[in-house]
């Protein structure tokens, strides 16, 4: 598999990434970056994830002209790579059957996730359920509510979800949760990270199994068309379905990789989860990035209609590319992500999660500027049937 942008020994991507955790953690993930070393070039393991990619997760995704859309936008040619049609309705589970894989093969009887939109978190009660072991997901009470659909799903496949009520109660103190129970029950339980963040080795692990998506979707754009895409744009919490596509472009620097923000009400408003655009270095969840801090250098909570971006920090090859100039963030508003989700909906018949309607968003004002003969490539993380509910309440 081409991997670009390896990780150092410590896991930084140049200043950032790193393993910023006490030494009792420390050694729970050098056995995990073991584990992980080497499973991800051992031929039995390779072909065991491959048969779940295919038979239980349906891969490959197609890779979708969007012939209306790229009518009614009078721009370039737009393609979405589906990774909505995925067993779930997300690109979360190519990590998750990886991670448990790799657990299973560590003898471990015990998974434990966050989750902020749910997905991560059905994903994992999924797996857990298809590899018969015991599941723990965190969330957010605010998440709780916002995706009580997912709640629902998730116990329905034997987990357990438990409410992290205090702080901002979404994404940042749910993976503080999970960190404390990955420490005291270190011997059987495997933490399974739902993004590109954390500590090392979870950055580059969560890429390594999201590099599927990237990995098919340029075989079949060959295919389609002969050529590379111009733009490659996702959205962005974490950063696992964004680096998942971007890294096999990274390397072909005429294609221009596009990561969509959750702007929230607006950059400047106070309630925001665009980190790269405003966000400072700084460390959170065991790594160093970018992540919102108010006056006093304190982690700021991060807000966005959509559950899966409000997350105050962004995954450290993301913080990397993006001080490096190779990717570029675009932060979209609420009312913009809304609008590209009706928009979707109505020219298409897909209608997105409200994550991916970032993307969409961040899609539909580059594509009209550009020639007819230019290529852009969407990927389309998940649908939007969780976020149905949340928006019958939106006026
Ligand atoms: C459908 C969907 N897209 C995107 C995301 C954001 O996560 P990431 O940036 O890791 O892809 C989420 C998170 O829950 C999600 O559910």
């Amino acid at each position: 598999m081409k991997i670009f942008n390896t990780p150092n020994e410590e896991g930084f991507f140049g200043e950032f990434g790193g393993m910023f955790v006490p030494e009792e953690l420390k050694g729970v993930l050098r056995e995990v970056d073991d584990a992980f070393k080497k499973y991800s070039t051992d031929k039995d393991f390779l072909e065991e994830l491959n048969y779940y990619y295919n038979q239980y997760i349906g891969r490959p995704t197609p890779l979708y002209y969007a012939e209306e859309m790229t009518k009614d936008l009078k721009g370039a040619k737009v393609y979405l790579k589906r990774e909505d049609l995925c067993h779930m309705g997300a690109h979360k589970l190519n990590n998750v059957i990886g991670q448990i894989l790799i657990a299973k093969r560590m003898g471990k009887k015990r998974v434990i996730a966050e989750t902020g939109a749910g997905q991560h978190g059905v994903a994992t009660a999924c797996a857990a359920a298809r590899f018969g072991m015991e599941c723990v997901i965190y969330m957010g009470e605010i998440d709780k509510e916002r995706q009580a659909l997912n709640v629902f799903r998730m116990e329905m496949m034997g987990a357990t979800v438990k409410g992290v009520s205090y702080g901002t109660k979404t994404l940042k103190e749910a993976v503080d949760e999970a960190f404390m129970d990955f420490v005291q029950n270190k011997d059987n339980t495997f933490y399974v990270v739902g993004s590109a963040v954390g500590p090392h080795p979870y950055p580059h692990m969560v890429k390594f199994f999201q590099s599927v998506i990237g990995r098919e979707a340029r075989e079949q754009i060959l295919k389609a068309e002969g050529k590379l895409p111009d733009y490659v744009i996702a959205c962005i919490g974490g950063g696992s379905n964004a680096i998942g596509i971007f890294n096999e472009f990274i390397g072909d620097s005429s294609v221009k990789l596009i990561g969509a923000e959750g702007a929230g009400k607006g950059i400047d408003s106070g309630l925001t989860a665009a980190t790269i655009t405003i966000g400072k270095e700084g460390i959170l969840h065991g790594f160093n990035s970018y992540v919102m801090l108010d006056e006093k250098g304190e982690v700021a909570p991060a807000y966005s209609i959509s559950a899966g971006l409000d997350y105050p920090g962004i995954g450290p090859e993301h913080a990397y590319l993006a001080k490096t100039g190779r990717e570029k963030a675009v932060p979209i508003t609420d009312d913009e992500a809304v609008n590209a989700l009706k928009y979707l909906s109505k020219t298409e018949g897909i209608i997105p999660a409200l994550e991916s309607s970032h993307a969409i968003a961040a899609a539909m004002k580059l594509i009209p500027t550009l020639s007819k003969d230019k290529l852009v490539i969407i990927n389309l993380s998940g649908r939007g049937d969780k976020d149905v509910h949340q928006l019958m309440n939106i006026k």
